[in-house]
């Protein structure tokens, strides 16, 4: 598996807002967003182009096309927000939605959702989900998506921990994990630090 670190240098800036304890709500969706898009940028570098014509106001040249966009694959909850960003420079893109929540207290994923068609016909697909902490989440996800037939499976994350790439590694079921950070350690409650806390709580809230 390709491990590709965005750190660009307003990746980086957006992070350290998703990092900050008083960032709010709504800014915290605004910086996942702009993370987004930029994470978004380089997990798209292999797709496929074909050539067009287009026709400029002085004159007829070349251009390229993305020949097949991939399917996105968003983990609910937490990977819904950077869905937004990555669509807007795939608008054609189809989605499919995987809902897996991680047990706090057996740390295992337990599925509740999967709209994935059964069969992707070899079409490359891009997973999202902000954190990988132990693994488990995105090794399931990624596991029902290898079952359907897919081309290259890349997901992308916010931050990682050395865990939870291992875990993904071994795995063998992904090609690439693109990411803005590998951070530090797992805590004992299975939370990456520094970390920026729970995404989905701090992008959704709690009931
Ligand atoms: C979070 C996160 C990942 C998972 C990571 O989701 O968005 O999906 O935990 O942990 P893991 O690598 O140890 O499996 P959570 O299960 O809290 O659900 P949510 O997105 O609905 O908040
Ligand atoms: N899930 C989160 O939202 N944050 C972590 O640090 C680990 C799992």
């Amino acid at each position: 598996m390709q491990t590709t670190v965005v750190d660009h240098p307003l990746a980086r800036q957006a992070l350290t807002t998703l990092r900050d304890v008083d960032t709010d709500r709504t800014r915290f969706r605004h910086a996942m967003d702009d993370l987004a898009g930029l994470l978004v940028y380089e997990a798209t570098r292999s797709l496929r182009t074909e050539v067009v014509r287009v026709t400029t106001p002085l004159a007829e040249t070349e251009g390229l096309k993305v020949a097949e966009p991939p399917i996105i694959v968003p983990i609910l909850r937490a990977g819904l927000g950077l869905l937004g960003g990555v669509l807007r420079v795939l608008p054609d893109a189809p989605t499919g939605f995987i809902g897996v929540a991680r047990n706090e207290e057996t740390l295992q994923p337990e599925p509740y959702m999967n709209s994935v068609p059964a069969d992707l016909g070899g079409r490359d697909a891009l997973v999202l989900d902000p954190m990988l902490a132990t693994g488990g989440s995105l090794v399931h996800a990624c596991s029902l998506l290898r079952d359907r037939n897919p081309g290259r499976l890349t997901c992308v994350c916010v931050l990682a921990a050395p865990e939870g790439v291992t875990a993904l590694e071994r795995s063998g079921l992904a090609d690439e994990l693109v990411v803005a950070s590998v951070d530090h350690h797992l805590n004992e409650v299975a939370y990456i630090v520094p970390g920026l806390g729970d995404a989905g709580d701090r992008l959704y809230g709690t009931a």
